[in-house]
């Protein structure tokens, strides 16, 4: 709540009735935690919290209704075919499995959040984009990820490298550190971001070089329309204006 209560501090002081959603939600503790402490005694504002499994979410409307959180939403759905509201102020995911992390950071970039949040979970995506790939093959930067253990390290680590510099491409200002204790998760990075820019052609470049050094194209580029530095032409992201 510490790392996060600047970006609720921010959309609570600029607008009057803020949407926070947390994408992959399971049992909604996150979302229930921002109510208690940031929603429940302001005059608006709406905690959406999106969910594949229907157990989870029918479960967690029920406790909503107990508490009497009424501005506490839940959608059953797949991120993909998920309905997103107008506009998102804070997007969280917390462990959203694998790459349920980048279409949550997608519809974070598409909806121009005003500030992301999030921890990504297990990852596998990378590691078999790697092992296929050719790019780095015949370079000392391949022994870096010879190995199947050490692939799926790199691919992970690499993953939220880009994850990061891809939010910095579209325009938000990054900041990378520990969620908590490793004691608690060995999966405690946290991303967040906050968007200052439109653009950031520079952070666009140095993405769209490090894609065609590894060869590799994970989901949240593939969803952006990002290509591999030297690669198809880049296709434009609709995206809601700032309000
Ligand atoms: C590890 S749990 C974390 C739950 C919650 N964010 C938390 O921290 O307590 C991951 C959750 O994401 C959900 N999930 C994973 N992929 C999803 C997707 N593509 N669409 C919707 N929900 C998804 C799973 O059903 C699961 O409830």
């Amino acid at each position: 709540m510490g790392l996060l209560r600047p970006a609720l501090e921010d959309i609570q002081g600029r607008h009057a009735s803020p949407v926070v959603v947390d994408a992959g939600s399971g049992n909604a503790y996150l979302g229930f935690i921002l109510y208690e402490l940031f929603f429940k005694d302001a005059e608006g504002g709406v905690v959406l919290n999106v969910e594949g499994r229907p157990e989870l979410t029918q479960r967690a409307k029920e406790r909503a209704a107990r508490l009497g959180f009424g501005r506490m939403e839940f959608q059953t759905a797949h991120l993909e075919g998920a309905v997103w509201p107008e506009r998102i102020h804070l997007l969280t995911a917390l462990h959203a499995c694998d790459t349920a992390t980048d279409d949550a950071l997608a519809v974070a970039v598409q909806k121009g959040a005003d500030h992301v949040a999030v921890v990504p979970c297990c990852q596998a995506e990378l590691a078999v984009q790697l092992k296929e790939s050719k790019a780095a093959v015949d370079s000392t930067l391949s022994l870096v990820y010879q190995h199947p253990w050490h692939r799926r390290e790199f691919g992970s680590h690499l993953t939220n490298v880009l994850r990061a510099l891809t939010l910095e491409a579209f325009g938000y200002q990054v900041t990378v550190t520990e969620l908590t204790g490793w004691e608690h998760s060995l999966k405690n990075e946290l991303i967040l971001g906050r968007r200052v820019h439109r653009d950031n052609r520079q952070a666009r470049a140095k993405l769209e070089s490090l894609l065609a050094t590894y060869g590799v194209r994970p989901k949240l580029t593939r969803l952006l329309g990002v290509e591999p530095a030297g690669g198809a032409p880049t296709t434009a992201v609709t995206r809601t204006p700032p309000v």
